[in-house]
This record gives C-alpha cells, sequence and structure tokens, in this order.
C-alpha cells in the first residue's frame, strides 16, 4: 500500500486553506486538492507489503510527538511541477526536530522513503499557471499536537487519503 507520514489540519484550518485554494484557483487555473486531502508531507514512504506496516507503526512510535505551532504565511509555485502551495516562512524548530527524528527512526529501521529534504507546504493545486505575482493571504495559525500515518488509495476519480494511526503528545 502507499503510504506517507503527514501533519494533518484539523476542520479550522482546513476551512482557511480551502479558501487559499480558491485565491489560487483564481489566478492560476489547475486542479485544487480536495479540502479532505490537505496536508504536509513529513515523509513520503511510497509502496510499502502489508507485512511492513506493523514496523512502519512500531519506527514512528518511538519519536516522541511534539506541539508544534506552525504558520502558514507564505504562498508559492514550483515551475518544475506546476505546484502552487501553501508554505511557512518559518520552519519551527520543533518541527525540524520532529520530521529529524521520524526520518531517522525510519532509516534506522531499515524503512525505504523520498530522501529529498523536507519541504515545508501544502499543495492546494496541480496543473496550475505560474501567477504573475502571488496574492497577500491572511496567515493561517495552525496548532499541532502530532502526525499522522496516511494511506493514499487509488480511485477512477484520483487519490483519497486515509489516515491509518496517529501520534499525539
Ligand atoms: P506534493 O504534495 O508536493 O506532490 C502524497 O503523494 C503526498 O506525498 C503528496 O503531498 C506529495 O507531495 C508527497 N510526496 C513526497 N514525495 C513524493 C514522491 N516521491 N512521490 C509522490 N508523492 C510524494
Amino acid at each position: 500500500m502507499r503510504l506517507f507520514f503527514a501533519l494533518w489540519p484539523d476542520d479550522a484550518v482546513r476551512a482557511e486553506l480551502a479558501r487559499w485554494s480558491r485565491e489560487l484557483h483564481a489566478l492560476c487555473g489547475g486542479r485544487t486538492t480536495p479540502p479532505g486531502n490537505l496536508h504536509v508531507t513529513l515523509a513520503f514512504l511510497g509502496g510499502v507489503e502489508d507485512a511492513q506496516v506493523a514496523e512502519v507503526e512500531r519506527a514512528a512510535s518511538e519519536v516522541s510527538p511534539r506541539a508544534v505551532s506552525l504558520v502558514l504565511d507564505r504562498p508559492g509555485y514550483w515551475k518544475h511541477n506546476r505546484i502552487a502551495w501553501a508554505g511557512a516562512s518559518v520552519v519551527p524548530p520543533a518541527l525540524a526536530a520532529l520530521v529529524s527524528e521520524l526520518r531517522g527512526a525510519l532509516a534506522k529501521s531499515r524503512i525505504g522513503f523520498d530522501a529529498k529534504p523536507f519541504a515545508s507546504h501544502v499543495t492546494l493545486l496541480r496543473d496550475a499557471r505560474e501567477p504573475r505575482a502571488m496574492p497577500a493571504l491572511p496567515p493561517v495559525e495552525w496548532r499541532l499536537a502530532g502526525f499522522a500515518l496516511v494511506q493514499s488509495v487509488t480511485l477512477p476519480r484520483g487519490s483519497r487519503y486515509e489516515i491509518r494511526k496517529t501520534w499525539r503528545g
């Protein structure tokens, strides 16, 4: 199954991000992420054998879940993959520590993951056009108690993400 670790928004944060999505969509077009799929990826595992899932969960339970305050204050656009996103101009040290502890625990258990450095962002639009200028958007204040292991389920109309397990501080 296809798995990744993520920060998962509560309903209030999700609603604010959906508002950002609509504003950016008006400028950039593309496909908006369904609100129920909005998240920040901490580590992308990709395909994992059913028999290895327990080991993935055991490795994650070694990580101390921390309370993190993340302010998404920066809409951005990546040309190389035509993604428009919500990002944080400051990555709180507690979040950087969480990512490094989680990735360290996965590596120690020889669980493979995409080694691209962590980029604190929520993908809002795919196949988007580059806007002439990014709009100013009201910062989204997000207080997190922990992180989640998420399964990506492929459906005819796209992927749906389902939380398998959460770890909270
Ligand atoms: P993206 O939002 O920047 O596309 C589920 O696919 C999540 O894992 C998405 O948030 C995606 O990031 C992220 N991800 C990170 N590395 C990935 C990879 N190598 N392949 C697919 N998704 C990846």
